[in-house]
């Protein structure tokens, strides 16, 4: 009973949360793009790079990714990214 208990409460403190690794996520979708390799797509860590991007607010950033900006594809590509899993590359990428 106990077992069962703890079980159900991992999976609502889990479903809570990104379901995927947001280093994960990056390295498969976003690093592509976001390491350097396109000049115009901020880097990982950038801060001044990263800066005006955060000033609009988590909201808006999500709303981008997930449908694209400019030379970005929605999503980033990460076709399996639930918002939460998003939301949390995208807080962890401009870190
Ligand atoms: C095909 C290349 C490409 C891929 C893949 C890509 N990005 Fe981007 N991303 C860009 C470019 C280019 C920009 C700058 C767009 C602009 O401002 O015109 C950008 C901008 C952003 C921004 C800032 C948006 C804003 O409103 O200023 C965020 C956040 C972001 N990307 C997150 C991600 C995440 C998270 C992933 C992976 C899940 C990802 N990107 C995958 C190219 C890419």
């Amino acid at each position: 009973m106990n077992k069962i208990l703890a079980a159900a409460f991992l999976l609502v403190i889990s479903s809570a949360h990104a379901a995927q690794e947001p280093e994960a996520v990056f390295n498969r979708s976003c690093a592509m793009c976001h390491n350097g390799q396109l000049p115009i797509a901020p880097k990982k860590g950038d801060q001044a790079a990263w800066k005006p991007r955060l000033d609009k607010g988590p909201d808006v950033l999500l709303k981008n990714v997930t449908e694209g900006l400019n030379v970005m594809p929605p999503r980033g590509l990460c076709m399996d990214c639930s918002p939460e899993d998003l939301a949390a590359v995208i807080a962890w990428i401009s870190k």
